[in-house]
């Protein structure tokens, strides 16, 4: 397939789609173009049945997304910001929706709604140079693309709350320890480790891998007792295919078992 759009670079290798952000000249800075651009790139990437993930990272040496364009939010006012906000968490929500695994693979700056996205990612690599933070109440606002509902379910409240009310920019080894990040590593190792996930991911069932994310996703919006029946419907969907009855039965034979990763 091929993908064209003004704000980001597509290459799919090994069917892993990577995905950077193109507006180096703002540190790749999400104005309204660039998050229609990512709208219609979602749902190409799910269409494309050669892209079984996707990694998202940011074009240049310095950021991976530094945030909402700050030229834009200086336009907005009370009536227009909230539907500013929902269109970002609108596309936010699509991208964390994905039902193929994704990695934010941060390559530098990662602010504001850069984070906010990276959140959205089902998991995320940092390069040692990165920095991570929620500066909005530098400019006097607060996240808008939903920091303050991901931030706290993934690095717990008191951190979330002194990321978002200091707004400093933290090391990525701190964001590590926090539990903001998967790993740290080298910034030339960085796609290469994105790189070796998928390739531990892909060796599995695809079904199973699939229906894992959903359950995870909505589980952590339910009650546990929600959570543990969609759990066991999507155990017993897991038992409808193929994957299954090849993964118990190669344990068995004691062999490896022969997947068909989609
Ligand atoms: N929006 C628009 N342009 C931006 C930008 C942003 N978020 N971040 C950087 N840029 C632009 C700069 O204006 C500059 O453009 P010019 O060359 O035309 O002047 C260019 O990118 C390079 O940036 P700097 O010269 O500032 O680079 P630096 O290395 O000196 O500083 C930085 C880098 C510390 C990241 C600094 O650019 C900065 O603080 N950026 C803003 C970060 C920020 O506040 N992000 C949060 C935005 S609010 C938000 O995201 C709301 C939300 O929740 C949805």
């Amino acid at each position: 397939m091929a993908y064209e759009y003004e704000n980001f670079l597509v290459e799919v290798r090994d069917h892993v789609a990577i995905t950077t952000f193109n507006r180096p000249k703002a540190l790749n800075a999400l104005n309204a173009a660039l998050v229609a651009d990512l709208d219609k790139l979602v749902d190409e990437l799910m269409a494309d049945d050669d892209v079984w993930g996707v990694i998202f990272t940011g074009s240049g040496d310095k950021a991976f997304v530094a945030g909402a364009d700050i030229t834009e939010l200086a336009e907005l006012n009370a009536i227009n910001a909230p539907k500013y906000a929902r269109e970002l968490q609108r596309v936010f929500l699509k991208v964390e929706e994905m039902t193929k695994p994704t990695i934010a693979a941060i390559n530098g700056f990662c602010l504001g709604g850069g984070c906010e996205f990276a959140m959205s990612c089902h998991m995320r690599v940092a390069s040692k140079k990165a920095l991570i933070g929620q500066p909005e109440v530098h400019l006097g606002i607060i996240p808008g693309a939903m920091g303050t509902i991901r931030l706290p379910r993934l690095v717990g409240k008191g951190n979330a709350i002194e990321i978002i009310l200091t707004g400093s920019f933290f090391k990525a080894k701190h964001a590590l320890k926090m539990g903001l990040l998967n790993y740290v590593v080298d910034p030339e190792e960085l796609i290469d480790k994105c790189m070796e996930i998928f390739q531990a991911i892909f060796k599995n069932g695809g079904l199973a891998c699939r229906f894992a994310l959903e359950s995870i996703h909505h589980g952590l919006t339910m009650t546990p007792r929600e959570g543990g029946n969609l759990e066991a419907d999507l155990f017993g969907l897991a038992y409808a295919t193929e994957d299954a009855r090849e993964g118990l039965a190669a344990f068995v034979e004691k062999r490896d078992p022969e997947f068909h990763y989609k």
